[in-house]
């Protein structure tokens, strides 16, 4: 199977134009009290929190470790939408498509989108939900509400850190879209609210739960790869049409990121899956990052192209690497190669591959080698594997919504796992370390590819094995 066509990653990409306000990331940033977010790429790039030699340990340690804690037990999930855009416009159908699931509170200051997203909720027979579109900063109103469980962000990146740690001191858990924050030190104060106020923040990271990264997950964890050495993920995307479409996303503010940080911006989608294989803060440790990264000039080309000679991209310096290239090291020795490449043509692709001492996995398209099964230096069919997929792809044959089915298999396990009083399959120290590339990757292009430590988000517990995506099926 082909994960996440492209025609499929943009759910509403044939839709009606949305755009009835002009966001702009610095706009709405600024009027957060953001501004230092939206400034240069020196700021982005240096973490004021934690230098390059402290970065390894935390600067503060608040509270007791979210390792292994599990969610209170509830018949009904209270959730609540903070941004209802491409994403959160389309992820609403997958919460009201969960049992035991209500959907409460909606908040975007664009009142059509809030209004066709409550919409759907009574269409769903579900009571009409709050809706909060009063400006930039309503969803501090909306996470004071008292009836709230859970808060999914799905806005612009740099409203990501500011909502989920709004949500946190108001007792709400978290789960924020690709990337959870942007800036080490956000990373950081994550973790410690988190573990302060005993909420949850969770990076939802929908490739996680793809059918082909669960089944090597179960492969890999099964040992049918042996002794795991290296592994590759990707987010290889040609947004560049996307990027410059005046009304696809609420203002340039995607677009304006490439003006900003050099590096790899989407790490998560590559870096989660390949993690999970590695067990990574589940007994091994992502240690050091190096990255490089090619000159930028395919948005420009695509300008050039593109774009009448008085469209306000003109005036935007594109600095951020075409095709940013890392190896990160983990405390094995074990390799992962990401790369990032939204600005040049090129087929979809998260490259998702995994290698061991019996064998290899591709993805883009499937394919595993693996010994004693193949042999001749030619690859194996993959799909003669499928008695190793996860259990929710074996219980949801065919899963609602977009991308092939993961984002469902996400929304429903997450679901339960809040329903039935479970331990996430993924936690504050996951969102950490798989976003962490973003800030790293930067400093590390602009020191010419040197190595840049990523923390221990977990303070010494990833030694610990433990449970994660990788998880048994619960009793209902
Ligand atoms: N996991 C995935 O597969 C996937 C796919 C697409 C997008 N995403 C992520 O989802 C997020 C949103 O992307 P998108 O494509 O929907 O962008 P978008 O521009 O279509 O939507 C963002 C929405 O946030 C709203 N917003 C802006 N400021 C706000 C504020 N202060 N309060 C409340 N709402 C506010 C905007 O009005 C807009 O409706 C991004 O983080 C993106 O990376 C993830």
């Amino acid at each position: 199977m082909n994960e996440a066509q492209p025609q499929n990653h943009h759910p509403d990409e044939t839709g009606p134009s949305r755009r009835s306000v002009l966001w702009t990331a610095g706009a709405a940033g600024a009027g957060l009290g953001l501004g230092g977010l939206t400034a240069g790429p020196a700021a982005a790039a240096a973490p004021r929190a934690a230098g390059p030699s402290t970065t390894a340990a935390a600067p503060s340690a608040k509270g007791k470790t979210m390792i292994g804690v599990p969610f209170e037990r509830r018949s009904t999930v209270r959730v609540a939408i903070i941004g209802l855009g491409n994403r959160g416009g389309s992820m609403i159908d997958l919460f009201l498509a969960v049992p035991g699931v209500r959907v409460v509170a909606l908040c975007d200051p664009v009142k059509e989108k809030t209004a066709r997203a409550a919409r759907k909720v009574t269409n769903a027979g579900q009571p009409a939900p709050a809706v909060y579109t009063n400006g930039d900063h309503d969803f501090e109103r909306l996470c004071r509400r008292g009836d709230l469980d859970f808060v999914y962000v799905a806005t612009p990146w740099d409203l990501h850190f500011e909502m989920a740690k709004a949500a946190m001191l108001h007792g709400k858990h978290v789960g924020v879209e690709c990337p959870v924050a942007l800036r080490m030190e956000e990373l950081w104060k994550l973790v410690d609210l988190s573990e302060r106020t005993r909420r949850h923040c969770m990076q939802l990271e929908n490739c996680c739960y793809a059918r082909n990264e669960m089944r090597v997950l179960r492969m890999a964890h099964a040992g049918l790869f042996g002794e795991l050495l290296h592994g590759a993920g990707a987010y290889l995307h040609d947004l560049r049409d996307l990027m410059f479409d005046p009304t696809y996303y609420e203002g340039p503010w995607r677009r304006l990121w490439h003006t900003r940080l050099r590096g790899d911006l989407y790490p998560t989608h590559g870096f989660g899956p390949v993690a999970n294989y590695m067990d990574i803060n589940r007994g091994d440790r992502a240690v050091r990052i190096s990255s490089i990264g090619t000159p930028a000039l395919g948005l420009a080309a695509y300008r050039k192209d593109h774009m009448p000679p008085n469209d306000p991209s003109w005036k935007e310096s594109y600095v951020g690497s075409d095709r940013t290239i890392s190896l990160v090291q983990t405390a094995k020795g074990r390799v992962i190669r990401l790369e990032h490449d939204v600005s040049t043509p090129h087929p979809y692709s998260r490259i998702n591959s995994l290698g061991g001492t019996k064998g290899v996995f591709e993805d883009y398209p499937a394919r595993i080698y693996l010994e004693p099964d193949q042999g001749n230096d030619e690859w194996g069919d993959f799909s003669r594997y499928t008695q190793w997929d996860h259990w929710l792809w074996k219980e949801h044959t065919n899963p609602p919504g977009g991308h092939d089915g993961m984002d469902y298999m996400l929304v429903f396990r997450l679901m339960q796992c809040m329903r039935l009083g479970l331990v996430p399959d993924f936690d504050v120290y996951d969102a950490a370390t798989w976003t962490a590339p973003v800030p790293l990757s930067d400093r590390s292009i602009r020191a010419n590819g040197a190595p840049q430590e990523i923390p221990d988000f977990t303070r010494g517990l990833w030694k610990r094995a433990r449970p994660g995506v990788d998880s048994e099926k619960p009793e209902e």
